[in-house]
Formats: C-alpha cells, structure tokens, sequence
C-alpha cells in the first residue's frame, strides 16, 4: 500500500518527524526558514496529500480550506495554540478538522508573560546597554535611573483562560494582587483555591501583606492595574461575541494608571499598536513589553521601533513558547510538535473509533458531533 503523505510547512524538528516515519508516513518538510509561498500551499495540497502540518505563519483561508476540501487532505495540524490563520466557518463547512497545540505552552508563555513584566519595569535592558557601552559611571541612590518594583502591586490578567491562570498562579508566588477578566465565565474553584494560597502565604509570613484575587470587569481591571497582561485568542468583528481585535484601544488607555505597563504574549491585534504609540508618547502609560504586533516580523518602518520609546517598550519576536522542551520535544504532553504530530496520527490510525469529536485535540470538534 502506498505510504500517506504529510505537507509540514516548517521544520518542527528531528524527533517529531521521525515519530511521523516510525508511524510509517512519508514526510516532506517545507525547509526554507520563512512560510512556503501561498501558491506552493495549494499546490502541494492538491498533489494528493493526507495530511498537513501548519504553523501561525500560515494563511488557511476560503481558498485553501477549499483546496483541502476538494483533495485527499484528512486533517491539518497546526504548531500553535492560536488560530487565528485559520477560518474555522470554512473549515467546519468543509468538514475539516484541524488540531492544535494548546495545554503545552501554557507555562512557557506565562512564564515569559511574567519575565517581561520584571524586563521593563526593571529596565533590564537599559542596565545592560550601561554595562555594554561602558556607561556605567559609579553606583547612585538614584542615577541614572530607577525601575519600578513588581513585588507587591496589582496585575490585571485580561483573559483568565489556561494561560492566564498560569500566569496568575505565578504572579501570587510575586505577593501580588489579583484581577481577572474573562468575557464569557469565570472559574469559582480557581479563584477559591487562590484565595486560600494568598491566606496559607499570609498566615506563614511568606507574604507581608493578605493579598486578593478577584474577578472584575474590563474597565475595573484597567483602572485599578499596575500591569495590564494580555492572554485573550485573537477574533475578529463578526466572528465573536466579544470580538478582541483591538480591544486594548485609545479608551481602554486612558483608563490605565499613567505608571501602569501592558503586557502582550497573546496575539499582537489585540492591541490598537497607534493608540499605544500615542499612550507612551504621552506618557499616558509607563510602560510596555510585547512579544506579538500586528504584522510579524515588525516591520522596519513600525513606529513601534521609535528610539524615543526604547527603554519603556521593549519588543521581542514572538518567543514567548520558545523553550527547547515546548517548542520539539516529541512527546505530545510536553512538546507543541510532538502534540502536532499526535494530532495527524489521531485522525489518520482513527484513534477513537475514528470519532473526530472526541480526539482531544482536534479544535473544530462542534463540525462533527452526530
Ligand atoms: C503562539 O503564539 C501560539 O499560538 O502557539
């Protein structure tokens, strides 16, 4: 019988590949660094293959998803936890079901939510660029300057899902306040469960102060943060209920404290990137780490790369899953490729009586529930 054949569109690493061999599938890996062109995508998947591993780079819109449809394609796989490149409307109406990485970059992310936090208010970087450009005169009360202190202060988690709790689990261990949102439910349990950490860590003098986790609403979290931390999936107008594209817009900043920073590792559309120009400019905020913008790579041109704003927004290239273990590892409890790659194995060896709707990582499972 002839072997299946899987698309990757990017190099997920050796182990993971070879898991997809072991399984007896014949693999072609896109090897360039950037994305395959759009017209390679089409035509690779109307070569007649089985499968097709994606990342975020990816545009599966109308015009592939209906490619797909019309050829031997049985599930696309994609490296990330978002999915917001892929038209799920189109996708269930083709019945297509894609998989994604969600659950294994969780701590990855909130950890990295939670470092840049301490990487502008701190201003790591403006004390290394002392050190590096042999600046660094003498030791200062106060010269040449000081950062903001994390410990203590209140974080607003704008989007308590898996990743947002994560982060707010880690944020406790910092003696910090709590404030959730979350459009559409709030977890009790959680946030009884925190509250008894904050009493357990007050009552044993690892916390100076009894610290409160709660949830509020968007415009309470705003006003009452000193970091504002962005963990909310990317939908457009017409797409949700509560559409997030540019949720964290002009208003949204003039609600924050002017010694508030924002964080974004969640999807850089979220944020109206003029109106957050504007809001450091003007010092409306203090401050912003964002690790995903609204065209990647950040375009040269992107007033985002205003050297006046260097030491108060630093901008990273969306690395906040970049560890080596969440990024390759093959084990698909550990690894965004090896759950990529489970997900292919999953559809295609019909793990689950074949049962789309119960393969836990298959995300449009509403399009096959009989
Ligand atoms: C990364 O941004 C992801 O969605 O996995």
């Amino acid at each position: 019988m002839a072997k299946k054949k899987i698309f990757v569109t990017v190099d997920i690493g050796q182990a993971a590949l070879e898991r997809l061999r072991e399984h007896g599938y014949a693999v072609e890996v896109y090897a360039e660094i950037h994305a395959p062109p759009k017209a390679l995508l089409l035509e690779k998947i109307r070569s007649g293959i089985d499968a097709l591993i994606t990342s975020l780079r990816d545009p599966l819109d109308e015009e592939v998803l209906a490619a797909a449809a019309a050829s031997s394609l049985q599930v696309i796989a994609q490296m990330a936890v978002g999915i917001d490149n892929i038209d799920r409307a189109a996708a269930n109406r083709y019945r297509l079901p894609f998989t994604n990485t969600a659950d294994v970059l969780t701590e990855a992310t909130a950890e990295f939510a939670l470092f840049l936090m301490g990487a502008v208010s701190r201003k790591l970087y403006a004390s290394e660029k002392l050190v590096e450009e042999h600046k660094w005169g003498t030791w200062h009360p106060y010269l040449p300057f000081l950062g903001d202190e994390v410990s203590g202060k209140t974080v607003a988690v704008i989007g308590a899902g898996r990743i947002g709790k994560a982060f707010a689990k880690k944020c406790i261990g910092l003696e910090m306040d709590v404030r959730l949102y979350n459009a559409h439910s709030r977890d009790e349990k959680f946030i009884e469960f925190a509250d008894r950490e904050m009493q357990l860590r007050f009552d044993a003098g690892f916390s100076r102060k009894r610290h409160r986790i709660a949830y509020v609403s968007f415009e309470e979290a705003l006003q009452q943060a000193d970091y504002v931390s962005l963990h909310i999936p990317l939908t457009m107008p017409g797409q949700a209920a509560a559409p997030t594209y540019q949720l964290m817009n002009a208003a949204a900043f003039a609600r924050m404290k002017p010694t508030a920073y924002l964080i974004n590792t969640s999807r850089g559309a979220v944020v109206d990137e003029a109106a957050l120009y504007e809001a450091l400019l003007y010092h409306k905020i203090a401050g912003a780490a964002l690790d995903v913008f609204t065209q990647e790579p950040l375009p040269a041109d992107s007033m985002l790369r205003d050297a006046r704003l260097k030491e108060r927004l630093r901008l990273f290239h969306h690395f906040a899953s970049g560890t080596r273990e969440t990024r390759l590892s093959a084990d698909p409890a550990i690894g965004m490729a090896g759950r990529a790659v489970q997900g292919v194995i999953d559809v295609l060896e019909k793990h689950y009586d074949g049962d789309l709707s119960r393969m836990p990582y298959v995300v449009n499972k509403e399009a096959f529930k009989s």
